[in-house]
């Protein structure tokens, strides 16, 4: 999704800007722009494409003297990705730019009356009307012009303002996008999110919304949207900029397969004591008597966060004995959902930005719920409209398809299960002693299933060019074929459908034939043999079977045409493993394709709009 880089110090503007903006290039975009302000004249270049291909563009005779200016990649909403739609936006007379994040909801009615008044459109963004609102509202103070701009736009917004008259200053503000301001000495930057930045700075501010920025050389102010002055403490991040690195792997993706391991023990880490069978989160914010009051749960996500959410349903039921009920963010939010002050609300969300998970929090909230977040992001939005949290530690995810923080969010979400049922007297100490041993051998277990990667690899070989695949997974693995199969469409681009296995014979049977790859997650369960009778029904159709099975069950060479195993382990653990070969089959079949796979088409990393 769109991303917003501003710099004021005394550096080449141009080469700060696009150094932001190849860091934010994760996010997910199709078009570039800069903005530099040079003497007293504004210059701006834009284009469709990629910054691979925009370089030459945004760094050949432009900016080098300008120790000033915005710059932005686009992730079109209002109007085809093309270049007179890139950002930055200017007015009529070109006297200031702006770069904008989210979506202007009453642009329409702005639009024609900013026409009527004279103003001169070049593009068909939603954007655009800020550019001239702020110019109409200017009479020598930016600030006042560009609060008087956003007291008449309704929607989303994170901006950023440069204009001919101020060379001394950036302006920026928010509105549910995301904005921060990256402190330096003698500079001073403006991003969508600290991967732009860290190589500059730890030291951030973030901004809240309906706050405005003035970013100066030499210091930041900051004002409430009635133009009060706010004061804001410094906060110093503890990302290391190197995870945010590739670190010698071909893409982030592969990188953060191979991280898996190591996040799991930072998420496990200092939270547990296996002697006595206790598990700590910190930032719960939820006391026992809270936890007793809870009738039932309901967990919310989008993509790969509602999957893990899936996971978290099986293992709370199973574990806690509450009712969990999961549902989509963006379905939770518009059906007037029955919670109340008995109802505890779980969010999950990696960026902690996606608009749909943050509006169902807001509905929850609002009907009495309290609302626990797991998320990755430090200091995001999420982070800041709940009652709780627990964060996953797994670090900076840059591959728009989320591997690590997926398998960090479902051994967050058996803490929590573990914590919840030890609270609730449905788990005992030996029981929660017995699944942190089990949760500490997991990083080893995913290496042996790494080490494994070249079995993998000729199977994603053979399948690379397949039209369709169905995953079929039960229970505790039915939310893991969901994930299988959303990572092999995001990446590879082949389509792919999962279904609970005891379902198939409802519908999808009629697709099987001997062209459609059916890939099973078949390991040791309370459903195994079931699965099997579902195996039996694929290849009755001449269907070709992958089967994830447990490593020593050597039944499956009777039923399945291909095997992937891995280490043995519990049921309620499984989904961290299995999902592990889906992730790598993925990659590999992306990869093999020729494809960007971690920048897919039409995708974002952090959605932060509806
Ligand atoms: C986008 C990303 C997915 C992610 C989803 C939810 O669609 O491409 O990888 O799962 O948003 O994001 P969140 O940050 O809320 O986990």
């Amino acid at each position: 999704m769109c991303g917003i880089i501003g710099y004021i110090g005394d550096k080449p503007a141009n080469e700060i800007i696009f150094e932001g903006l190849l860091r934010l290039e994760y996010r997910g975009y199709d078009s570039a722009g800069i903005a530099v302000l040079d003497n007293g004249k504004i210059h701006v270049k834009k284009d469709l494409g990629k910054l691979s291909h925009l370089k030459e563009l945004l760094l050949t005779d432009f900016g080098s003297h300008s120790p000033q200016g915005i710059g932005h990649t686009r992730w079109a909403t209002h109007g085809r990705p093309s270049a007179f739609n890139a950002h930055p936006h200017g007015d009529s007379a070109g006297t200031l730019m702006v770069a904008h994040n989210g979506i202007i909801e009453n642009y329409m009615k702005l639009k024609n009356r900013l026409i009527q008044s004279g103003c001169v459109f070049s593009s068909q963004t939603d954007s655009e009307v800020l550019a001239h609102l702020i110019s109409i509202n200017y009479s020598g103070n930016l600030e006042e012009a560009v609060l008087k701009a956003l007291s008449e736009v309704e929607g989303a917004y994170a901006i950023a303002v440069i204009h001919k008259n101020h060379p001394d200053r950036l302006v920026c503000a928010r509105k549910e996008s995301p904005l921060i301001l990256g402190i330096g000495e003698g500079e001073n930057f403006i991003a969508s999110d600290a991967t732009a930045i860290l190589h500059h700075t730890r030291n951030v501010i973030f901004l809240e919304n309906l706050e405005l920025a003035t970013v100066k050389r030499d210091g930041v102010e900051i004002f409430d949207l009635s133009g009060n002055r706010v004061e804001k403490h410094i906060k110093q991040l503890d990302w290391n900029p190197v995870a945010a690195e590739k670190n010698g792997f071909p893409d982030f993706m592969l990188k953060e397969i191979y991280e898996q391991p190591q996040v799991i023990r930072n998420t496990i880490g200092g939270r547990t004591s296996e002697e006595e069978g206790k598990i700590y989160l910190t930032e719960l914010g939820l006391s026992g008597p809270d936890i007793f009051k809870f009738q039932r749960i309901v967990i919310i996500g989008c993509g790969t966060a509602y999957y893990a959410g899936c996971v978290g349903k099986y293992l709370i039921e199973s574990l806690v004995k509450m009712p969990v009920e999961c549902d989509l963010a963006s379905e939770f939010r518009y059906r007037n959902p029955l919670v109340d002050s008995h109802t505890l609300v779980i969010a999950i969300s990696q960026s902690g930005e996606t608009a749909d998970t943050l509006a169902a929090v807001k509905e929850a909230r609002k009907k009495g719920a309290k609302v626990l977040g797991v998320v990755n992001a430090k200091e995001s939005s999420l982070t800041r409209e709940v009652d709780g949290l627990v964060y996953i530690h797994a670090g900076p995810e840059i591959g728009v398809a989320s591997t690590k923080a997926y398998t960090a969010m479902l051994t967050s979400l058996t803490l929590l299960a573990l914590l919840l049922g030890k609270i609730r007297l449905t788990l005992t100490p030996e029981f929660v002693s017995e699944q942190i041993r089990a949760l500490k051998i997991l990083p080893q277990q995913i290496e042996t299933i790494l080490a494994n990667h070249e079995q993998i690899k000729e199977l994603a070989q053979t399948f690379m060019n397949s039209k369709n695949f169905l995953y079929l997974g039960r229970g505790f693995n039915f939310p893991t074929a969901m994930e299988g199969a959303l990572k092999l469409k995001e990446i590879s681009y082949i389509h792919a459908e999962a279904y609970a296995a005891g379902e198939m014979k409802h519908g999808p049977i009629a697709l099987i034939d001997k062209d459609m790859p059916v890939f099973v997650i078949a390991t040791n369960s309370s459903t195994y043999d079931k699965l099997i009778s579902n195996i039996q029904e694929v290849n009755a159709r001449s269907g070709t079977v992958i089967a994830l099975c447990s490593e020593g069950d050597n039944e499956i060479y009777n039923h399945a045409h291909h095997k992937i195993s891995v280490p043995n382990v519990s049921e309620i653990l499984s989904p961290i493993l299995n999902v592990v070969p889906l992730q790598l089959f993925a990659y590999y079949a992306a990869n093999m394709k020729g494809l960007n796979v971690d920048q897919p088409r039409n995708l974002a990393k952090s959605v932060t709009v509806e």
